[in-house]
């Protein structure tokens, strides 16, 4: 069901139960999606066991719901599935900054995946390309023939491209399918097609078909998504030149991340620490994401950012983000993992396109949040702060204890280590 508005406000103070109970109630959600975050209803032995091999138990993360976003005009609450503190709070701060310039605005590809069938050992690599070409409707026809809901949905292969590839063994002919996989992510079918084509190919190529296998580099899947934001809405308090500051610095911090490998590929980090959190959370395939990511931010053969930001006329701060994300609402995780479905439902998307449109503007405020946090105080005020409740459990604290010795490492004005920490809670167990 649609939200009607993603900002809860104080959501962050309630206890777990109330602020289930509140996204809940803001998105209507099932009592079957309820149950799935309340672990009544998560991943039972037995699905767990026909997912992967050798299954022994399953592992929990915390799921965490961004607020504030507004995404193509419609308020989204964002489901993050993620080890980091801060990284919930953070996308949640930028969505709210946003919200003044109307949110994200996105615009994605049709979901078309790259299948590649490598052809090795040809005579001929001119005639061999000539031969896929000409008979590219065959092939097509081919990698078609299936019985298959996305075919009947008016997806499958849609078009053949191959190419000579000079490597180290010598030249090979690479051919491309090209398939539009609905709402799917598409790595079986994609890879079925590839297997049931590359016979064909090796008999027009007078060569052999050796690897069968989709591209994570999905470059025909682009999602981009855009945002605008007025030096006001970067302040801490509408101090106007105080964002002007900000804007005029995270232009210098971008610079940096477009020119030096070392910084883009930690400013990627941020930006994949929403995309594969939001990914995560919906039963999707994160090391395809991030893959995907790493590969296209190297496209232009110097890996760089893969966030823009510049200034516009009026002075607002204008980013935006392009990446590859094949996602899918329907096979996979997705599908199966009660907790996935559950935030599929609360996101309440309609197709492939829309889950990237969100996982996209999702990454493009995490970076935000973490350009304008390390242009002002430092990323680790912010972080140390929310991070304090995982220092204080590990020092040992239980029940009252915890918010007992949050407490007294605040007021001591420290530095927040874990030393600190320790021995702030031995002083609590002295007092008591
Ligand atoms: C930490 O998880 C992510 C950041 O390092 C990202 C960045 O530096 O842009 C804060």
């Amino acid at each position: 069901m649609a939200v009607e508005d993603s900002r809860i406000s104080g959501l962050y103070r309630l206890e777990m139960g109330q602020r289930t109970a509140a996204v809940a109630a803001a998105a209507k959600l099932s009592q079957e999606a309820i149950d799935a975050w309340k672990g009544v209803a998560g991943l039972d032995d037995h699905t767990a066991n026909s997912m992967i091999e050798n299954v022994v138990g399953t592992m929990a993360l915390p799921v965490g719901i961004a607020t504030n976003f507004i995404i193509d005009g419609k308020p989204k609450l964002i489901p993050f599935c993620v080890e980091e503190s801060s990284i919930v709070a953070a996308a949640s701060n930028i969505a709210k900054r946003a919200l003044t310039n109307g949110g994200f605005t996105t615009n994605v590809d049709p979901p078309l995946m790259i299948g590649q069938i490598q052809v090795v050992e040809i005579d001929d690599i001119e005639m061999a390309l000539d031969n896929i070409h000409k008979s590219a409707d065959e092939l097509i026809a081919i990698c078609n023939d299936r019985d298959s809901t996305m075919i009947r949905l008016g997806g499958g292969c849609k078009r053949i491209e191959a190419r000579r590839l000079e490597t180290a063994s010598g030249e090979m002919v690479i051919v491309h399918i090209i398939v539009d996989t609905r709402d799917a992510m598409g790595a079986n079918a994609v890879n079925s097609m590839a297997e049931q084509v590359a016979p064909r190919i090796a008999e027009l190529t007078g060569g052999r078909a050796l690897l069968r296998i989709l591209s994570n580099l999905a470059n025909h899947r682009l999602a981009r998504s855009s945002v605008r934001l007025s030096p006001a809405d970067l302040s801490s308090a509408g101090d106007v030149e105080e964002g002007k500051q900000i804007i005029s610095d995270i232009i210098l911090a971008n610079d940096f991340a477009q020119s030096d490998p070392w910084r883009a590929a930690t400013q990627n980090k941020g930006i994949m620490n929403a995309i594969s959190a939001v990914g995560l959370a919906c039963g999707q395939d994160w090391r395809a994401l991030e893959a995907g990511a790493h590969a296209w931010a190297s496209m232009s053969g110097h890996y760089r950012s893969l966030t823009e930001w510049n200034i516009d006329g009026n002075g607002c701060l204008c980013g935006s983000i392009e990446l590859p994300l094949a996602v899918g609402i329907v096979g996979g995780a997705s599908t199966v993992h009660p907790v996935a479905r559950a935030n599929l439902e609360l996101l309440d998307v309609n197709s492939s396109q829309e889950l990237a449109g969100i996982l996209a503007s999702a990454g493009l405020a995490q970076n935000l949040a973490a350009m304008r946090a390390l242009c002002t105080a430092g990323i680790q005020r912010g972080h140390m702060n929310l991070h304090l409740r995982n220092m204080v459990i590990a020092a040992g604290a239980v029940g009252s204890e915890v918010e007992a010795l949050i407490t007294r490492v605040r007021d001591s004005g420290l530095n927040i280590t874990q030393t600190v920490v320790d021995n702030a809670f031995r002083a609590l167990n002295e007092a008591d």
